[in-house]
C-alpha cells in the first residue's frame, strides 16, 4: 500500500453560529493566529502533503487566510452544509487525483500536533484502512462515540443524537480526525446516506460502510487537550489556555525563566532566547524577539519589538512595532517606545514617549522626555546621537537631530537641530526676588483678617 505523502482535507465550512460572531468561526484566533492557520501549519509539517480546504459560500476571508498561510492549498466551496461527509466530497476532484492516504482535519480543532498525525499514518502502515483519532473527554456530551468490540476493533461511530442509552456510556469519543487508506475514497463516501437524527451526511458513517466491504478500522488515542473542538467562546478561551501552557513549557525547557508562567501571554511567533528572565504579567503580542540574557520586568506589553542581549525593560513599559533595543539598553517604568532603535547601553528609565527615530548608544533620556513626532498630518523623526544627554521634561519637536554628546537642559522645547557636544537650553532664565515670600504671607494674612 502507498506510503506516499497524504492529502489533508481541512473542513472549514461551518458557520459556527454558537460563536455569535460576524466573523467565520475558523478565523477566530489562538495566540494571535487563526484556528485555520494553526491547522494548516500543522498539516504543512508533513513533508510533501497536499492540502485541500473546504469553505462555505461567501467566505472570502477564509479563502484569503488559506492563500496567505498555505498558498499551495486548493480551496473548495461546499454550497450547503449537508454534513461532514458532504463537506469532504466537496473536495471530490482533489480526492480523485490523489492516490495516497487522505486525512480529514477540522479547522475548529486547532491544537492537534504533528506527532499525532504521524501516529495516524503509522496505524495505516500497520494495516488499518481507516484510523480514527479518539480521546476520552471529561464530559463526552455532544461527541460521537467510538463503538468497539472486545478486541478493540472499531465497529462504528455513533453520533450522540443517534446513540442508544448503552452507547452513550462509552467513554471514548471521536475527535473528528480520520485517516483513510482505501482504494477509492470517493466511492466509499458517496454511499453515505442521511437517514439520521440531523438529516446530515455523516462522515462517521464511513466506518460501518468500510467494514461491510471488508476494510479494517482502528482507533488511535490522544490526549483530550489536543482535540478540543471550538464551538463557542468558552472553548476558544480553553483552547487558548492549553496553547499558552504548551508554549510556556517549551520556552522553559529551552532555558527561559518565568517566575509566574501562568501570567505570561505569548503569541504564536514569540521568540525568546535562553537565559531571558520574565517577571509576572507580561504580554507578548505579535512579532516579538528577545535576545539572550535580557530581563523583562513585570507588567510589560510588547508587539513587533526586538529586545537585545542583556537589555532590561520594565516594569510597566510598552513596546510597539519597530522598537529595536540594542544590547544592554535600559527602558524603565511608563516608557513607550515605537519605531525607534536604541544603540547599545542607551537608557530611558522613566515616563517617556519615544516615537519614530533613533537613539545612539549610551545616550541618556531623562524622565518625561517626549518625541513630538506627529503634527496631525505627518510623522517625523527624532535622531539622538551617541552619548547625548537629554534633560528631564524635554520636548523634542521632530524632525530634529541632537548631535553626539550634546546636552539638553531640562524642560526645553527643542525645535532646531543641536550640534555635537553643545548645550541647548530653551526656557526663560530664572529670576529671584529675595525676601518676597515673607512679604507675600504678611499681605495675605492681613487681607483675610479684614474680610472676617
Ligand atoms: C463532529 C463529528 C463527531 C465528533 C465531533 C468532534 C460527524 C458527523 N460528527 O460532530 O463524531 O465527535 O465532530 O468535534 O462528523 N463542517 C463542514 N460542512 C458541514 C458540516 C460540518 O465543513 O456540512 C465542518 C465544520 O466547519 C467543522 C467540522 O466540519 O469544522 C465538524 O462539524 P460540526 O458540525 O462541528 O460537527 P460536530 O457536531 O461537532
Ligand atoms: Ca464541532
Amino acid at each position: 500500500m502507498s506510503a506516499s505523502p497524504p492529502l489533508f482535507v481541512v473542513l472549514a465550512a461551518g458557520k459556527g453560529t454558537r460563536m455569535k460572531s460576524a466573523e467565520p468561526k475558523v478565523l477566530h484566533k489562538i495566540a494571535g493566529r487563526s484556528m485555520l492557520a494553526h491547522v494548516l501549519e500543522t498539516a504543512k509539517t508533513i513533508d510533501g502533503a497536499g492540502l485541500s480546504v473546504v469553505v462555505g459560500p461567501e467566505m472570502e476571508a477564509v479563502v484569503r487566510e488559506t492563500r496567505a498561510v498555505a498558498p499551495g492549498a486548493e480551496v473548495f466551496v461546499q454550497t450547503a452544509q449537508r454534513g461532514t461527509a458532504d463537506a469532504v466530497l466537496a473536495a471530490r476532484s482533489a480526492l480523485d487525483r490523489h492516490s495516497g492516504d487522505v486525512i480529514v482535519l477540522y479547522a475548529d480543532t486547532p491544537l492537534i500536533r504533528p506527532e499525532t498525525l504521524q501516529r495516524l499514518q503509522k496505524a495505516l502502515d500497520a494495516g488499518a484502512n481507516i484510523a480514527v483519532l479518539g480521546f476520552r473527554p471529561k464530559n463526552p456530551t455532544g461527541y460521537g462515540r467510538l463503538v468497539t468490540d472486545s478486541k478493540g476493533t472499531l465497529l462504528a461511530i455513533r453520533e450522540e443524537k443517534d446513540a442508544s442509552q448503552a452507547e452513550r456510556q462509552i467513554a471514548i469519543c471521536n475527535s473528528g480526525v480520520l485517516a483513510f487508506r482505501v482504494p477509492k475514497i470517493n466511492d466509499l463516501l458517496s454511499h453515505i446516506g442521511n437517514s439520521n437524527a440531523k438529516g446530515e451526511f455523516y462522515l462517521t458513517d464511513a466506518i460501518e460502510l468500510a467494514r461491510a466491504v471488508g476494510l479494517v478500522a482502528t482507533v488511535v488515542e490522544c490526549d483530550a487537550d489536543e482535540v478540543l473542538g471550538v464551538n463557542a467562546r468558552d472553548q476558544l478561551a480553553a483552547a487558548e489556555a492549553i496553547w499558552q501552557t504548551r508554549a510556556r513549557l517549551a520556552l522553559m525547557r529551552d532555558g527561559v525563566t518565568m517566575i509566574a508562567p501562568e501570567t505570561v501571554w505569548l503569541s504564536f511567533d514569540t521568540k525568546i532566547a535562553p537565559d531571558v528572565v520574565i517577571e509576572p504579567n507580561v504580554v507578548f503580542g505579535l512579532g516579538v524577539t528577545v535576545e539572550e540574557g535580557a530581563t523583562i520586568l513585570g507588567f510589560c506589553h510588547l508587539t513587533g519589538a526586538m529586545i537585545g542581549k542583556g537589555a532590561r525593560v520594565g516594569p510597566f513599559s510598552r513596546f510597539r512595532p519597530g522598537a529595536k533595543l540594542g544590547p544592554d539598553v535600559h527602558i524603565g517604568n511608563f516608557v513607550e517606545v515605537k519605531n525607534v532603535s536604541l544603540g547599545a547601553g542607551a537608557k530611558a528609565n522613566h515616563l517617556s514617549y519615544l516615537g519614530d527615530g533613533s537613539v545612539g548608544s549610551k545616550a541618556n533620556i531623562g524622565a518625561g522626555t517626549i518625541f513630538c513626532n506627529y503634527d496631525g498630518f505627518n510623522k517625523q523623526k527624532t535622531e539622538i546621537g551617541e552619548g547625548a544627554f537629554i534633560g528631564s521634561n524635554t520636548s523634542l519637536v521632530a524632525p530634529v537631530r541632537i548631535g553626539a554628546g550634546a546636552y539638553i537642559g531640562s524642560g526645553s522645547v527643542i525645535t532646531k537641530d543641536v550640534s555635537p557636544g553643545a548645550l541647548a537650553l530653551e526656557r526663560v532664565s530664572q529670576e529671584e526676588r529675595p525676601g518676597w515670600a515673607e512679604k507675600f504671607r504678611t499681605l495675605m494674612t492681613r487681607r483675610k483678617a479684614e474680610k472676617s
